[in-house]
């Protein structure tokens, strides 16, 4: 099978991830990076043996020797390098989300269907393990008709002070809401008609970083399912997982519990705390990159090979930047909002 030559598009935490799969993937031949910051690129390109090293989308775009390309640029710095890249003819693995405004995401999707590329979104919960089985059981009918969800997915605040250099142009909702809420819509394989938030902050503006702390997001479906999503920026540093991420779902015939962070699979001690290290998002096992942070990528990567649909459909990821926003206007004016998804029906 002919190989599928790709650049990365940012050079940060998550394009060494992307990197680092697609060295690993028999299929891909990873070709260049480009990063504005040309040292990151640099360093990039060096631990991964990438020849092509470009500081400005149009450089790496004038080059155009490769099918596809990943965009891990911040989550508002999306749209414009997607519908570039859609224009020069390549297909794109984007980082969630999509986009963070209504202009942005249609902008995508036309430019998209017009230059007749392929796009998956990275919204990588789809590959988690607990996520995944829960999925098969509720296709089973274990669970009956799922009628109730409770998802909580927060980070530590370090993700928020120290690691996002960003976050106060973000959103703990843009940056965790993206994936609890779509992997909530697959799960219950329906839309969100209609949405009611509330938010509150002080503590990462006392900290410097103006964003909100957290959201309750109140979810519902078309056919009568409920969900209720908390997304938040606060959990103490000393938790022991970056994550904390706990799930119910509730049928008329079962529940489903899930506690991916603290599953105390391992445990490690040392004198000052305790954590749990990461063996399921981002590990590695004698050498080889595991876990399902890098199984999006790899699959993004075979669907393409094989022409087959993308587990995340891009009018899927759509969506959920599209009830994003619901959220927030909600939270902002304190009142249920319906989701208008515009011509996606
Ligand atoms: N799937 C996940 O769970 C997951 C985890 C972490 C991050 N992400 C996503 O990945 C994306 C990047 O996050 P990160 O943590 O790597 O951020 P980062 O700040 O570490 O890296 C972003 C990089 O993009 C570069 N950049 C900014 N504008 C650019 C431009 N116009 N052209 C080229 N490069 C540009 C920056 O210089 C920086 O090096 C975000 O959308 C984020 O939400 C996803």
């Amino acid at each position: 099978m002919k190989t599928i030559r790709i650049a990365v598009i940012g050079a940060g935490v998550w394009g060494d991830t992307h990197a680092a799969i697609y060295r690993e993937h028999p299929l891909v031949e990873p070709v260049a990076v480009c990063d504005k910051n040309a040292q990151k690129a640099q360093a990039l390109a060096e631990k991964y043996g990438l020849s092509r090293v470009y500081s400005s989308v149009d450089d790496l775009l004038a080059d155009g020797d490769f099918e596809a390309v990943s965009i891990v640029t911040p989550d508002f710095l999306h749209a414009d390098i997607a519908v570039r890249c859609a224009e020069a003819g390549k297909h794109m693995l984007i980082e969630k989300p999509l986009a963070t405004s209504r202009e942005d995401v249609f902008r995508i999707v036309e430019a998209v269907k017009k230059a007749g590329v392929r796009a998956m979104v990275d919204l990588h919960n789809r590959w988690s393990p607990p996520f995944t089985e829960a999925k098969r059981l509720i296709e089973e009918g274990e669970l009956g008709s799922l009628r109730n969800a409770y998802f909580r997915l927060n980070d530590i605040r370090w993700v928020a002070t120290d690691m996002l250099p960003w976050a106060a142009s973000s959103s703990i909702l843009w940056f965790l809401g993206s994936h609890s809420f779509d992997t909530l819509q697959w799960l219950f394989g329906d839309r969100v008609t209609r949405v009611y938030a509330v938010s509150s902050r002080g503590i990462l503006d006392s900290l410097g970083v103006e964003t909100e702390d957290t959201f309750l997001s109140t979810l519902e479906f078309a056919n009568g399912g409920i969900a209720q999503m908390e997304n938040g920026w606060i959990t103490p540093d000393a938790n022991p997982c970056v994550n904390d991420i706990k799930c119910t779902l509730t049928g008329d015939r079962g529940m489903v519990a899930i506690d991916a962070s603290n599953h105390n699979l391992i445990q490690f001690f040392s004198h000052e705390k305790v954590t749990v290290p990461d063996i399921l998002v981002r590990n590695q096992i004698h050498g080889r990159v595991k876990g399902f942070a890098y199984e999006s990528i790899r699959s993004f990567v075979d669907k393409l090979a094989l022409d087959e649909p993308f587990t995340v459909s891009l009018e899927d990821a759509a969506s959920t930047s599209l009830a994003i926003l619901a959220i927030m206007e909600s939270a902002r004016t304190r009142m249920p909002v319906e989701v208008d998804y515009g011509p996606l029906g």
